[in-house]
């Protein structure tokens, strides 16, 4: 298969994960007679300092003209700290979302049976889980009017949600559930919230198209809770955009490091793949991020081509190298940490 990747490095440790995961995929395509043509293009703080835009034109031109994209992080601490910073680069991953009609951000959450203790959670609690968030991406608050009034004095975000949005998410999460164990959690604030109550109202109605499906409702507290006490009482969970956001970041400890989550955003032909942790400034330049989450979230990008085989074996390496402890500081006994480089080299020679 020919394939053409936009490969958006972005900002902080992005460069650096993304570079492991190029070699693996290279080692992916010789091993299984691909070829992949590498499309990089800026995005990010990085953008922002040589074109002035977080997401420029060009960038969605080569993006629009790919089969998928592969993305590393964006985020820079000079933006955090000024509020009236005007073009932020966050905003980049917005527009380019919206712009790519990436509204399904499949985030999965599983043990590797070799990390159970790495886990800030008990071993019991945690063995067996294995879920997957499906949050909604290009809606609700992130998405609404925002503003200033009274002078600036009174700050205002707006939460909007049609019908039609909720459909189109909710179809995923009840498809997914029916390749997994066909259970389905709807996480929502319907005891308060409008928008919850369209989403639960929505969600309830499509329920008699998927029989087989048994469907639960619950509340995003309830959710946080029971995520860190039970997790893997959880199969798929349907959301909206900030309490996916939320509790997508809490479910990504349970598996011992943050550093190893993929995730994939979908809803056109063309996905985006990228590791669910953001730009990690304080490991800048220093060799020691984990690649693994950007190496699974390249694996996310195959199987979403249909290329199984080529996700199972990338898969395979990782944990192999995980048994054998080759793997970044986050997981390492002490002193024992291997560099993201070399993790990635060791990856890369044994897909
Ligand atoms: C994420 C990130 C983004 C989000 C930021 C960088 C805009 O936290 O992908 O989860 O909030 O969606
Ligand atoms: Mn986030």
């Amino acid at each position: 298969m020919k394939l053409n990747i936009a490969l958006l490095a972005g900002d902080g440790i992005g460069p650096e994960v993304i570079d492991q995961a190029v070699k693996v995929c290279d080692a992916i395509a010789t091993k299984f007679n691909h070829e992949i043509s590498w499309k990089p293009a800026l995005t990010g703080a990085a953008a922002i300092d040589a074109v002035g835009e977080p997401y420029p034109d060009e960038t969605h031109e080569i993006c629009k003209n790919s089969d998928a994209v592969l993305f590393g992080a964006i985020g820079h601490p000079k933006f955090d700290n000024d509020p009236s910073a005007k073009v932020r680069p966050e905003q980049g991953l917005l527009k380019m979302r919206k712009a790519l009609g990436l509204f399904a951000n499949v985030r999965p959450t599983f043990t590797f049976p070799s990390l159970l203790d790495k886990s800030p959670l008990k071993r019991e609690r945690i063995e067996g889980t294995d879920l997957v968030f499906l949050r909604e991406l290009t809606g609700g608050i992130y998405f609404g009017e925002k503003g200033r009034r009274d002078g600036g004095e009174t700050a205002f975000d707006n939460c909007v949600y049609t019908r039609e949005e909720v459909q189109r998410l909710a179809k995923k999460g009840f498809e997914l559930a029916m390749t997994r164990s066909k259970r389905l959690c709807c996480v929502d604030k319907a005891n308060v919230l409008e928008t919850s109550r369209l989403w639960r109202e929505t969600v309830q109605a499509m329920e008699k198209d998927y029989p087989e499906v048994e469907v639960s409702y619950e509340f995003v507290d309830a959710v946080a809770m029971r995520l860190v006490q039970w997790p893997n009482s959880y199969d798929v969970l349907i959301t909206e955009n900030l309490f996916g956001d939320i509790l997508t970041d809490e479910a990504s400890v349970i598996s011992g490091s943050m550093g190893l989550m993929p995730s994939a955003s979908l809803g056109s032909d063309i996905g985006l793949f990228e590791p669910i942790h953001g730009s990690y400034p304080q490991a800048t330049g220093k060799n020691i991020a984990n690649p693994m989450a950007t190496v699974l979230s390249a694996a996310m990008m195959f199987e979403n081509f249909g290329l199984l085989e080529e996700g199972k074996a990338i898969r395979a390496v990782v944990n192999n190298a995980l048994n054998r402890g080759i793997v970044t500081e986050d997981l390492a006994e002490e002193n024992n940490a291997y560099g993201t480089k070399e993790v990635g080299d060791w990856l890369a020679e044994n897909v």
